[in-house]
């Protein structure tokens, strides 16, 4: 039993964490601990300090130490002595906002719950448990569940909520967080992952202040500019020591991560849809869900965190054909050609990459509607007869002939001023009356909280899906939303639109994967800017950044492996210099840096030469080699690339016999010693060969006095070492 519940005290236990709360003698629900396993009642941490200015609620009576701002709770609410952050903001119809939720009853189930009209985690009545701890309002009928999902073996525990109005009148919910944890001690530092378009997923680390820290987005996607993840890291906390707790939103839309330290240094983390954008009215007899938010804890440090949340992403939160299976590798010719492209140029293009060993041929924006650049046709996806003249089946049978696979982009949520759709339809698109719509990418958005519109996108794709061969779609969106507004809701819920516009896709998307299970998708929003949880529940990779930079992609997949798999990570080779930073690197460091992730090619190989030609089919051969290694082996962090001048890291395959290191250093320098890299991972007692020397060295040695890397000359130097297990 992974949930021990007593005397209003439940443990959770994983394989080695412990999560403890308890409900107090007036109901009060307090976070008592999570960290490493006690096997103790944690309650003797819980200090009441007589804190000035710091209220009493009414029903303890003459207890001055006892404070709601002053506990750590476990869902905080608002208006009722508690003055920090709350996770949870209502508005009754009296127009009062507060709220005393206190303890009712809880159940256990088998297994793990689900969410309606939202992706979450999913496990067998084997591998989980949930408990659900139902809270009621002291004053009105307010009702919250603390729902928690326990994969016990996995050190992972979900969190997600459901408001239930009971009462008869309806209330506005300002603010549903799915997360919100109290810990009162620690010297902590917290890790987030910001950027732009073209540079995802920045890592960054700092200090906690007194006051509230936070990230988010409010562009009704997850954004390129802050992800919804978050690391809590004690300050001696390192890549293989020390404590650390990780926050994983599984929400695609507008979210909201807040870090308040407060007057006792007390650290209080929410984390759910961004109120900025949202509000929800909720009628009597209602429930709202609140996505979930999947949450971890390490005591060795970030890599074992990273770890855990690439299990759990793997193996219970991708789903469908191509979760664990191979990938093709692919040749997709964005970069290749842009717009500027012909049924001939496509078919050149396949014909090179089939010789060198690629498996699937991509064909990018533009093949559809009136789409010559990025000002007209996105909408009709109908083929554009101009640049494929024989049509789609034609291009694809040709393609299959070569024994190439064939895969498509689509861009489903955006639709172009110029096109037929909106000629047709413009009242499907998302803009305020008496105000001009924001254009982005000279595009308007299509409103998917209208089930009409996500009923038209299910049959226009599904109908390209069924009639042409076409086994992979690239599941694009350029740009952010806002002008948020529509008709078919009242004044008084015209904020509810931006949830609703997520649940719209995620209909969609269910229904299209659903209906195609053999086709693989994959997510992308201009890169990397909808890269999360919840767009891996339908999608098992993301193209993940716009940005094909090998020096730039380090830093990129640095910060995308604290919690995503590699198996995630859409990664191509692209020609020189690079289009985004007009840099030149070496083919052999942009091989293994693409080698990384999902790989493929994003360039015209028949501008390469016959060497280079030779190049690819190598690298190609090899990553089929490393799939199974790169996807399902042990991952490391081994630098960090932001300090060391260099990114390195490693798999280690699931029996330790085999292990892949790679990385690239920076600079060179003349008159220097090599470098050495430290391994992490192994068995110090064991033995292991490098394949390249035929050297044996101990595990213990590898992890103490490393590895020197090969001397390397030029910037952006490659290096890659395999070992495997000796004795
Ligand atoms: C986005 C994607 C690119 C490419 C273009 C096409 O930017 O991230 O990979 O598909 O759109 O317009």
């Amino acid at each position: 039993m992974a949930v021990c519940v007593q005397d209003n005290r439940f443990d959770i236990v994983t394989k080695n964490t412990l999560y403890q709360i308890k409900a107090d003698e007036y109901g009060v629900l307090c976070h008592l601990w999570y960290g490493a396993r006690t096997d103790c009642h944690m309650d003797y941490l819980l200090d009441y300090p007589d804190v000035g200015f710091s209220g009493n609620p009414y029903d303890v009576g003459d207890k001055r130490t006892y404070s709601l701002d002053t506990l750590p709770l476990e869902y905080a609410c608002e208006g009722t002595g508690d003055f920090r952050t709350p996770a949870i903001s209502i508005t009754h119809e009296d127009g009062s906002t507060a709220l005393d939720l206190r303890f009712l009853e809880y159940r256990l189930t088998k297994g793990k719950y689900s969410i309606p009209g939202l992706p979450a985690v999913y496990a067998d009545e084997k591998e989980a448990e949930t408990l659900e701890i139902v809270l009621k309002d002291t004053a009105s009928d307010v009702q919250v569940v603390l729902k928690y999902g326990v994969l016990e073996q996995a050190d992972v525990i979900t969190r997600s909520v459901v408001v239930t109005n009971k009462g008869e009148s309806a209330v506005v919910i300002k603010k549903a967080h799915s997360l919100c944890m109290d810990i009162p001690y620690g010297d902590w530092d917290w890790v987030h992952f910001h950027g732009r378009h073209t540079m995802e997923r920045q890592m960054e680390c700092a200090p906690l202040i007194h006051g509230i820290q936070e990230s988010g987005s409010g562009r009704g996607t997850s954004s390129h500019q802050q992800n919804p993840t978050v690391l809590l890291c004690e300050k001696d906390c390192t890549e293989n020591a020390g404590f650390c707790i990780g926050a994983a939103l599984m929400y695609s839309g507008g979210f909201q991560t807040q870090i308040e330290k407060d007057q006792l240094d007390q650290v209080r983390l929410v984390m759910g849809i961004h109120p900025k954008t949202f509000s929800w009215k909720l009628a009597a007899g209602e429930n709202f869900y609140t996505p979930e938010v999947i949450l971890s804890c390490s005591v060795e440090g970030t890599a074992k965190l990273s770890q855990r949340f690439h299990h759990v992403i793997r193996n219970h939160v991708c789903r469908g054909k191509y979760q664990f299976s191979e990938r093709p590798v692919l040749i997709n010719n964005w970069e290749a050609t842009y717009f500027d492209f012909t049924e001939q140029k496509i078919l050149d293009i396949a014909k090179q990459a089939s010789e060198l060993g690629i498996d699937m041929m991509v064909l990018d924006d533009g093949w559809f509607g009136k789409r010559e650049s990025d000002t007209s046709g996105l909408g009709d996806w109908f083929v554009n007869d101009n640049k494929l003249v024989g049509g789609l089946q034609s291009l694809i049978g040709q393609i299959n002939q070569m024994g190439m696979r064939f895969g498509i982009w689509v861009e489903p949520e955006a639709v172009s001023e110029d096109s037929e759709l909106y000629r047709k339809h413009s009242e499907w698109v998302i803009r305020i009356p008496g105000r001009m719509p924001v254009r982005a990418r000279y595009q308007l958005i299509l409103d998917l909280s209208n089930p009409v519109v996500v009923d038209y996108l299910y049959d226009r794709i599904s109908k390209i899906l069924s009639e042409n061969h076409i086994e992979y779609v690239k599941w694009d969106l350029n740009r952010s939303i806002c002008d948020w507004y529509t008709d078919r809701l009242p004044q008084d819920r015209q904020m509810e639109m931006p949830h609703r516009y997520v649940l719209g896709l995620y209909e969609l998307l269910e229904r299209l994967t659903h209906d195609f299970p053999d086709v693989l998708f994959e997510g992308c929003s201009g890169g990397g800017g909808r890269y999360d949880a919840g767009m891996l529940y339908y999608c098992p990779q993301i193209w993940c950044s716009d940005d094909t930079d090998a020096h730039e992609r380090t830093l990129i997949q640095y910060g995308t492996s604290f919690f995503y798999p590699t198996s995630t990570v859409g990664a191509h080779v692209s020609a020189v210099p690079n289009h985004q930073t007009g840099r030149d690197t070496s083919l052999k460091t942009r091989g293994i840096v693409a080698m990384a992730g999902s790989f493929g090619y994003e360039l015209d190989l028949s501008t390469l030469n016959n060497e280079e030609k030779k190049e690819v089919a190598e690298q190609v051969k090899k990553y089929k080699e490393y799939q199974k290694l790169i996807y399902e082996g042990t991952y490391y962090r081994l630098s960090n690339p932001f300090e060391d001048g260099m990114a390195a890291w490693s798999w280690i395959s699931k029996e330790e016999a085999q292990i892949l290191v790679q990385g690239v250093v920076y600079r060179s320098a003349s008159n220097t010693l090599r470098r050495r890299l430290r391994l992490t991972g192994l068995n110090e007692h064991a033995s292991y060969k490098e394949s390249e020397s035929g050297r044996v060295f101990t595990g213990a040695a590898l992890m103490s006095g490393g590895i020197l890397l090969p001397r390397l000359t030029g910037d952006d130097a490659a290096f890659e070492i395999t070992l495997i297990k000796w004795k």
